[in-house]
């Protein structure tokens, strides 16, 4: 006889409680929810793992969410900001490795300085990579008309994760001011879509006071959102954060990873065709933590390309893997990895979310 989750995960549309069950998948059911991920993975968007160059540039920044080890109220660790030529070298570096696409993430900061600084930088990446190097920001929350200007200089894809859609877990998470507001948020992403960017969203897996439910709204909301791509992955907790102090309500690791490749299985099989990075918060759980989300669903891959010798202070979260390496020790280490896990690397190519070509775009005057 046919397991329930068997008859569930044949459905066209999930409700919420159908999205309950499947998150309680035991040990013994998750592997039916992957192996479906797997094929909907070969069917709509293939084998091939496409590489995002990472550069976590500057861990300055101005926001103090509650789980974050880089926030502004951390007093042990060491602030830096790469200069623009570092920036272009570990640019260059992506571009002759053929990595075909680099993602500049920073801690947060809203200023005029800031907003022109990444707009010349945009331009320059344009221009040392003669337009061939594709551009995903991950800059935090600001102004619709910085977006605008980012997006002109030659960035096309953005990344702002909801961390959670429970405006009242938000809230728990973060402190309660104007800094940190769950309804800019939202508009921020709306206005991130508008602008004409490959959206990207995600969400923090296993937090403290989070429930089942909880993560099924997550996922019901990216799919209402209509996102193109998507980041997540457990949330681990940081001793000198705020929300170290719940560490006593977590699930074990090896559970918030479960349910984080749940999450990421359940995505592929609702969105088909979306981008889902295997995000490296899982390998800090599991060293092939990455490995088994491709088998689970994902398809992209962010080889961390900063300078070795500042990795150590992006400590979003502890246990942190690879900052004791280099960018081509990660290369090399990451490219046996992902063949082991069955899939080949779309080395050159954008891969660009499918959803995103065929979603209706506003008029951006952007060349599909
Ligand atoms: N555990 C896991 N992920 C974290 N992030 C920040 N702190 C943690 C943590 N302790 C994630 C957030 C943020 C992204 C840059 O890093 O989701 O959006
Ligand atoms: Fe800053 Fe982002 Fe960390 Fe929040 S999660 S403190 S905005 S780097
Ligand atoms: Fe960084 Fe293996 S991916 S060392």
């Amino acid at each position: 006889m046919k397991s329930k989750i068997d008859n569930i995960i044949q459905q066209e549309e999930f409700s919420k409680e159908d999205l309950v069950r499947l998150l309680n998948a035991d040990a013994g059911e998750r592997k039916i929810l992957y192996r479906k991920a797997a094929e909907i993975k070969a069917e709509h968007v293939g084998k091939k793992v496409y590489y995002r160059g990472l550069i976590e540039f500057s861990n300055i920044c101005g926001k103090n969410c509650h789980y974050c080890g880089i926030r502004r109220d951390n007093h042990n660790l060491k602030r830096y900001n790469l200069g623009d030529a570092e920036i272009l070298k570990a640019v260059e570096f992506a571009f002759k490795n053929r990595y075909a696409s680099v993602v500049l993430q920073s801690g947060e900061l809203e200023s005029a300085g800031f907003t022109d600084r990444i707009e010349k930088l945009l331009r320059e990446i344009k221009k040392i990579s003669n337009d061939q190097l594709g551009i995903t920001i991950s800059l935090g929350e600001q102004k619709q008309e910085v977006y605008k200007r980012w997006f002109d200089a030659g960035a096309h894809r953005y990344l702002l994760r909801i961390e959670t859609s429970n405006p009242e877990l938000y809230k728990k998470i973060h402190p309660d001011d104007t800094k940190h507001d769950f309804n800019r948020r939202i508009e921020c992403l709306k206005a991130i879509k508008q602008t004409g960017y490959q959206t990207g969203t995600g969400i923090m897996v296993g937090l403290p006071f989070q429930t089942l439910e909880d993560i099924a709204d997550d996922i019901l909301f990216m799919r209402d959102f209509d996102i193109d791509m998507v980041g997540l992955g457990p949330y681990i907790e940081h001793r000198d954060t705020p929300m170290f102090e719940y560490k006593n309500l977590l699930l074990l690791p090896e559970e918030r990873f479960h349910l984080a490749l749940k999450v990421i299985a359940l995505l592929r099989i609702i969105m088909k065709d979306i981008n889902i990075a295997a995000a490296t918060a899982l390998q800090a759980i599991d060293p092939v933590g990455r490995e088994k989300a491709l088998i689970a669903g994902a398809n992209v891959i962010m080889p961390n390309i900063t300078p070795g010798k500042y990795r150590d202070s992006y400590r979003l979260y502890d246990n942190k893997p690879c900052t004791d390496e280099e960018a081509e020790d990660c290369t090399s280490c990451l490219e046996a990895r992902i063949h082991m896990a069955g899939d080949e690397i779309g080395y050159g190519e954008w891969g660009d979310s499918k959803h995103f070509k065929k979603r209706k775009l506003p008029d951006t005057g952007y060349p599909e």
